[in-house]
């Protein structure tokens, strides 16, 4: 088995969770964990909401020993933010704090975060040399392939990010104004992967064992990063980690095993955010796990509306019935 070292960090060549806000909650990583993903990434968090003490924000950072390693990732775009916002996030002890330069939504991009930075290379190299500067664990850089078609970047992009001290760089393969349609350009990894040192891992539209194969085969990069192909789908990185260590496939899924796993993921989330915030983020989380069952458009319309851990063992319990 293959491992990449981030800095001091070992981590095993197979595939990691991307970052998702508001979905790759420590539930759902730490499920991603179990069963397999070689690392972890967390919900993005403001460095400016941080320095200002936003208890939210801090909330946000928390990692349990079971989803190591792990990293808490920041945006920002003020470097005067990042000594004192390094400073709270590593109470938390991340692995590695990862840096969002790729976000695109406008509440981000629209401040000069997130991919804004691929637009602004002297901040986006000021943000970089700030985090490594007050980080003590290895800092990583994740951005996409540059703002449209006609500004890919990404090379001289991750070029900075090198130059300034991040220990690796992620490169999810769209442009800013893609946000997430159209399919990820993998050459550009390829591209990057070809111009710095660092480690690259490479991001976008992997969803099956044969496109995790395909990318690290295409791009040359040292780890494949999965989100949306891991909603409700953690036997994908099961599936992944039992091809590279040579052990035969296994069966997909059966629907009782997709339902305990949805059921512990959600009691997780529970148990971390308490029952009425923890069942209304698990309303979301469930239809995942329902997608493409017998009857998933009535299943979901019925995950629309769980309140409590009891409505959801009762829509476990009809889906059961429904499916003997
Ligand atoms: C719901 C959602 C939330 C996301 N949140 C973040 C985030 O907080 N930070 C980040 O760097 N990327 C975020 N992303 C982007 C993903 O990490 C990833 O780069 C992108 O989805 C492409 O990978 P995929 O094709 O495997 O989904 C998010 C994506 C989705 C779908």
């Amino acid at each position: 088995m293959d491992y990449i070292n981030i800095g001091n960090v070992k981590i095993k060549k197979t595939a990691a969770l991307a970052p998702m806000a508001g979905v790759a909650d420590t539930a759902f990583r730490t499920t991603a964990k179990r069963f397999g993903a070689a690392y972890v990434v967390g919900e993005m968090v403001s460095i400016k909401g941080l320095a200002y003490s936003d208890r939210k924000s801090a909330e946000l950072l928390t990692i349990t020993d079971a989803e190591r390693p792990a990293a808490v990732q920041l945006f920002g775009s003020e470097p005067e933010f990042v000594p004192k916002a390094v400073e709270i996030a590593e109470r938390y002890s991340p692995d590695i704090i990862d840096f969002n330069a790729g976000c695109p939504v406008p509440k981000v991009a629209g401040n000069g975060a997130g991919s804004a930075l691929m637009k602004d290379p002297k901040l986006f190299g000021e943000m970089v040399t700030a985090l490594v500067k007050a980080s003590h664990v290895p800092v990583t850089v994740k951005i996409r392939t540059g703002w449209d078609a006609e500004h890919i970047n990404a090379v001289e992009t991750a070029r900075i990010a090198e130059e300034c001290g991040a220990s690796a760089v992620v490169v999810h393969g769209r442009t800013k104004t893609q946000m997430y349609s159209g399919s990820a350009d993998w050459s550009v990894i390829a591209a990057v992967k070809q111009s710095v040192s660092i480690p690259v891992i490479g991001n976008g539209d992997v969803t099956s064992v044969e496109r995790c194969v395909s990318m690290y085969r295409e791009t040359g990069c040292d780890l494949v990063m999965i989100a949306r192909g891991a909603y409700g789908n953690p036997w994908l990185f099961r599936d992944i980690d039992d091809y590279f260590e040579g052990r035969p496939a296994q069966p997909a899924p059966t629907l009782d095993e997709r339902l305990n796993v949805m059921r512990e993921q959600i009691e997780l989330l529970v148990k971390c955010k308490g029952e009425f915030i923890g069942m209304k983020e698990a309303r979301a989380q469930a239809a995942f796990y329902l997608k493409g069952m017998t009857n998933a458009a009535k299943y979901r319309g019925l995950c629309g509306k769980l309140s409590t851990q009891d409505d959801l063992y009762e829509l476990i319990k009809l889906i059961k019935k429904e499916n003997e």
